[in-house]
């Protein structure tokens, strides 16, 4: 029984959901994986409660010193939410489906829908250090197989047509965006592996291709949650722009500067976002 790998995994996910589910009496709605920066907001939240990752069985532990993995479940804006903490990239060296596996889990624990965010160095002209982009499709040039779980729903006929972001939500968000008087464009996101920056040649090569903005993550964790259909929202604070598109060389200061720069509106966004989710 044990050999076969579908039952393995499906056990591991029984395991990890009836583990948390020791922790929490009500099942979230949302399922936030936000990038570096913004896990302030879950102070935010009320009626919290922290799960540590290592209480999760099969769970990924961040190789990140101070970075800790933890699900944080709580009411943000009336709607249950929970926040992903101590999120993994593909380049620590995790399985791909290690980096999917909170995204399995929040789904059976009851979530059906997803915001993702992230950072991004801007490929298109018209994008602004300090800018957001809404995610419309995605390039994957990691090239690496999304690593969706075993215990999937087949994908449904034309699922590669289908798009993976979720246009009514993204519309509500962007006029919530627009009502902030924040900058926010629509774009396709190009999926490298990192962790270095791309070189001047790479992104040249990502423009011709259609991409609008470059980053390191968030593409594993949006197949796998399309595949159980769940809604995703997908949100870059674009922090630079791209190696080569800009005078003097990409520093790595300059993004965590800007990202600083656009924190609050991008908190007070996201809790608009979580008030649209269910519009
Ligand atoms: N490239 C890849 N990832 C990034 C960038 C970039 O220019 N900026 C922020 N994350």
């Amino acid at each position: 029984m044990r050999s076969d790998p579908t039952v393995h995994e499906a056990e591991d996910l029984r395991a990890a959901t009836a583990a948390v589910r020791r922790h929490i009496d009500a099942a979230p709605e949302v399922a936030l994986i936000l990038g570096s920066g913004l896990g302030r907001l879950a102070e935010a939240a009320h009626d919290t409660t922290t799960v540590p990752a290592t209480a999760i069985p099969g769970y990924p532990e961040s190789t990140v010193e101070g970075h800790d993995g933890q699900l944080v479940f709580g009411a943000l804006e009336g709607t249950r939410v929970v926040f992903v903490q101590g999120r993994v990239h593909l380049y620590e060296g995790y399985p791909v489906q290690q980096i999917t596996m909170p995204v399995r889990l929040l789904h059976a624990l009851g979530a059906r829908q997803m915001l993702v965010t992230n950072s991004a160095g801007g490929i298109n002209r018209a994008f602004r250090p300090g800018a957001l982009m809404f995610i419309t499709s995605h390039l994957n040039m990691a090239f690496a197989s999304p690593g969706v779980g075993a215990e999937r729903p087949a994908a449904p006929a034309g699922a590669e047509e289908a798009s993976f972001y979720d246009l009514d939500w993204t519309r509500r968000a962007e006029q919530a965006a627009q009502a902030r008087g924040l900058e926010a464009h629509r774009g396709t996101y190009a999926w490298t592996l990192g962790p270095s920056y791309e070189t001047k040649a790479e992104v040249r090569a990502l423009d011709r291709l259609g991409a609008d903005a470059v980053g390191m993550s968030t593409v594993p964790e949006v197949v796998q949650a399309q595949r159980l259909g769940m809604a995703v929202l997908g949100l870059s604070t674009i922090t630079n722009p791209a190696a080569g598109l800009a005078a003097g060389g990409l520093d790595h200061d300059e993004v965590l500067e800007v990202g600083a720069r656009v924190r609050d509106d991008l908190m007070a966004l996201v809790r608009d976002i979580v008030q649209a989710a269910d519009a």
